[in-house]
């Protein structure tokens, strides 16, 4: 059902300390190495949303089991018994990342599946995906334009690949590596720039050898291990930014994973002169992470984006955006093209946003520029995409007469607490009648 969200000006400053939820793509991960390993892994820290939830309900039903335990997720994984064939398509709802990952399992297994989302997914692009595959031996069917759904006949004999993928894409990357997993000989895959790197931290945790490249010779078998999810960048990144321009907040953020490819957003907020301290930097489950110490930043400069980080914060752009609009003089973000195909064409949903709320911006095909100022009450839309709907969200909270988010729902596909912790710092997030 559609959520319309009404988000009022706040009155006072974002105060406290809480930890964001867990990472979305490490969460994807735990659940799919843990259901195909042998014996039981422990994770900790797992992200509960919709699109966490797509990847555990096809885990089920392709024989893994999962049991919360004691605040963790404890996972039975299926081990030499193999994969076993699921009844009916695997939905996979909202997330790219579920449906390109298990898309690589799904190819090297002895049966047929068929991988379906929601309209949203169903319209993005997955030849990307089908065509290093297909190279490998593989059999997928999909409708016009290479979208969803995918129609996989399954092929236990997929052989090695090395792989120079066009796009630098971390989906790209880890369905090639896992279809590698099973295939014969070694697998490699290059990208332009270098794309989140957690399926290769990983896989070696789960007794799987990753070589340079990354590589991964087929054949081997995954091990059982416990897993500590540290708290999403991407989804702290929206309470980091209503932080920052809330006047007077502080507040802290615990735990939030750091990891070199995927932390652009905060050194763009660095450059931007915000006020950031990354306190207590550690290692948690093989991932950097700190804790986040913001506090309002008044000053803050609109800034030229280095393209080559982009990768390291693409899905950071949206909130990005939202800060820029608070930053004195022009944001200019370009070799974003990606943006045109996540959950929507972020760039043009963004756009078309931050213009209704008064924002002075100018579209190009990789980016925008922005020049930030004063923005006012509109009416948004999210356009099934949950970092949008975030974005436009936070930049209420300093709107003259806030912001109403039209399909609100989609934020739980990643951030189900989104409310409840901007509540807690003190902001107030209603639904609108
Ligand atoms: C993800 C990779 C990125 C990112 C997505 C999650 C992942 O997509 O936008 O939210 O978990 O591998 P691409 O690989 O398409 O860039």
């Amino acid at each position: 059902m559609s959520l319309r969200l009404h988000v009022t000006p706040a009155a006072t400053p974002l105060n406290g300390t809480l930890r964001p939820p867990g990472d979305k793509s490490i969460s994807h991960r735990a659940l799919i190495f843990s259901g195909l390993a042998a014996g039981e892994s422990r994770i900790e820290g797992l992200l509960v949303s919709g699109d966490t939830t797509a990847t555990r309900n096809a885990m089920e039903q392709l024989g893994a089991r999962y049991r919360e335990e004691g605040g963790a997720l404890v996972a039975t994984g299926i081990g030499e018994a193999g994969l076993q064939a699921p009844e009916g398509v695997l939905d996979m709802g909202n997330s790219g990342t579920a449906m390109r990952l298990l898309a690589g399992v799904l190819a090297a297994q002895p049966f047929d599946s068929v991988l379906s989302g929601d309209a949203s997914l169903n319209s993005r692009p997955m030849g990307r995906i089908i065509k290093p595959l297909e190279l490998m031996g593989a059999k997928v069917a999909a409708d016009e334009g290479g979208r969803a759904p995918l129609r996989i006949q399954g092929n236990p004999k997929l052989r090695g690949i090395d792989y120079a993928s066009p796009v630098s894409s971390a989906q790209v990357k880890s369905c090639v590596l896992l279809a590698g997993l099973f295939a014969e000989g070694v697998s490699r895959v290059s990208e332009p720039r270098l794309s989140r790197d957690h399926t290769e931290r990983m896989l070696p945790h789960f007794g799987v050898a990753v070589g340079e490249g990354p590589s991964i010779e087929g054949g081997q078998a995954l091990r059982a291990a416990d897993v500590i999810v540290p708290a999403d960048p991407s989804s702290a990144a929206f309470l980091a930014t209503a932080a920052l321009v809330v006047p007077g907040s502080e507040v802290v953020l615990r735990g939030v994973g750091l990891n070199p490819t995927r932390d652009a957003f905060y050194r763009v907020v660095e450059l931007m002169g915000g006020d950031l301290e990354i306190l207590d930097r550690r290692t948690e489950g093989g991932e950097p992470v700190g804790d986040l110490r913001l506090r309002y930043s008044p000053d803050l400069r609109g800034v030229d984006v280095p393209p080559e980080w982009i990768p390291a914060m693409i899905d950071e752009v949206p909130i990005l955006l939202a800060l820029a609009a608070r930053a004195r003089g022009v944001t200019r973000i370009r070799e974003a093209e990606e943006l045109r195909v996540k959950e929507s064409d972020r760039i043009a949903v963004m756009a078309r946003g931050l213009a209704a709320m008064g924002i002075d911006l100018t579209e190009y095909p990789d980016g925008i520029d922005l020049t930030g100022g004063p923005s006012r009450f509109a009416r948004v839309a999210s356009s099934h995409d949950h970092r949008c709907a975030m974005s436009f969200a936070v930049l209420g909270l300093v709107s003259e007469g806030g912001v109403e988010i039209e399909g609100a729902e989609y934020i739980d596909t990643s951030y189900p607490g989104f409310r409840a912790d901007l509540a807690g710092l003190g902001a107030r997030l209603e639904a609108a009648a």
